[in-house]
């Protein structure tokens, strides 16, 4: 089978590529990536020269380009995990997200429609659930959950999760959804939560926390998000979406608390700037549909898997701190001088 993975030189994507390449080996597994300030080709470095792996710099937008791809490598299937995806961005410039999102979407899917029909997944976010009350506990995502956005970024997502299921309604493409919570673990970008307060704890640098840190998010190890997806795409009913998550919720404030102490750090580094505008207060997947359908669990424990991450960010301080040197720290001091 020859799969396309789109955004693949991404957090998510690069994760799933080096996952998939080794759970089926006798899978060709072809990347397109526009390299965007999130691609980075050093994520793909350990597959660059397996036999099975290609990669193409090339926008999912450009219809004439994807078009061409899909003549000469023959997708069965694709997975579509290249968007933009980090909200405060969509806060500052929600374009480039309509564009990505929801065009990049309907592109892709135009190519799959045209060249036979193509099995399609599309990875979507819990984000398109907007969010839930801090003191309903009893309250969880699942899949019947209105679509209810509050970001730019959340809504381009939602655009394009309509998008796919009217493609299989009206044309009959044969296509699922995932909604994960979030995800965390190796090669994750360093302007998100974890990655940032790891580099910024390192460098002994002050650690931004929006309002009073007591939002609280659903933490999902990238691995087990891959194995989801896989399972999705080999087994999953057409037509349908399926939740993704872990029950690890926590608040911001606690896994900050944790990435200090892990690295002997002091809790003076904490800085409680300004909140996210329009700030989503929970996430929380109900994860029963891909349980008893799918019988899919979480194998990594959040205990097991924040250490496995902060290793990894001391093992690859190459792979961050070229990031954090570039154009990175433009945007950092954007986003949070004066904040
Ligand atoms: P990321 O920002 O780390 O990576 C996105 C990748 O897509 C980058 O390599 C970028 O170069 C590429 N890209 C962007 N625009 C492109 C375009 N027009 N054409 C081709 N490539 C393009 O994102 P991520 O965190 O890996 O997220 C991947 C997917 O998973 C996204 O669709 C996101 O909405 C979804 N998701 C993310 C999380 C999370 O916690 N990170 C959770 C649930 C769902
Ligand atoms: O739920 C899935 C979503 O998770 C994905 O769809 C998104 O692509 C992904 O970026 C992530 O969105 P969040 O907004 O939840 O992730 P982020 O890491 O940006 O922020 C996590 C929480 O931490 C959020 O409540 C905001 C807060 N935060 C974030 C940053 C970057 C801070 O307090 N300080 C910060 O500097």
């Amino acid at each position: 089978m020859t799969i396309i993975v789109t955004g693949g030189a991404g957090f998510i994507g690069g994760n799933f590529i080096h996952y998939h390449l080794k759970a089926h080996p006798e899978d060709r597994v072809v990347c397109i990536d526009k390299l965007t300030y999130a691609g980075n080709l050093s994520t793909l470095a350990p597959v660059k020269d397996n036999r099975n792996f290609r990669f193409y710099k090339l926008d999912i937008c450009d219809r004439e380009g994807v078009y061409k791809l899909f003549e000469e490598e023959k997708p069965d299937a694709v997975i579509n995990f290249a968007a933009e995806s980090h909200v405060d961005r969509s806060i500052e410039n929600p374009e480039i997200f309509l564009q990505t999102n929801i065009i990049g979407t309907a592109t892709m899917m135009d190519a799959c429609r045209k060249y036979g029909n193509i099995r399609y997944h599309q990875v979507s976010t819990d984000e398109v659930y907007g969010d839930l009350p801090l003191d309903r506990p009893d309250l969880f995502f699942t899949e019947e959950t209105p679509i209810h956005t509050s970001s730019p970024y959340s809504s381009s997502k939602a655009g394009a999760d309509l998008l796919v299921l009217a493609y299989h309604r009206t044309y009959g493409l044969p296509v699922t959804i995932s909604r994960c919570s979030n995800n965390y673990g190796p090669y994750h970008f360093p302007e998100k939560l974890i990655p940032l307060m790891i580099a910024n704890c390192l460098n002994d640098k002050p650690l931004p926390v929006y309002g009073e840190g007591l939002n609280v998010r659903d933490w999902l190890y990238v691995e087990d998000h891959c194995k989801a997806i896989d399972l999705i795409v080999r087994k999953g009913r057409i037509g349908e979406v399926y939740n993704v998550g872990g029950h690890n919720e926590m608040k911001n404030i606690d896994i900050v608390k944790l990435i200090i102490k892990e690295l002997g750090k002091d809790e003076t580094l904490i800085t409680y700037v300004t909140d996210r505008k329009g700030h989503d207060l929970r996430y929380a997947i109900d994860p029963t549909k891909i349980h008893n359908e799918l019988g899919w669990l979480p194998e990594t424990k959040f205990a097991d898997g924040i250490k496995k991450t902060i290793r990894w960010y001391l093992d690859n301080k190459s792979w961050w701190e070229e990031i954090i040197s570039g154009e990175y720290q433009n945007y950092y001091d954007k986003m949070y001088s004066n904040r």
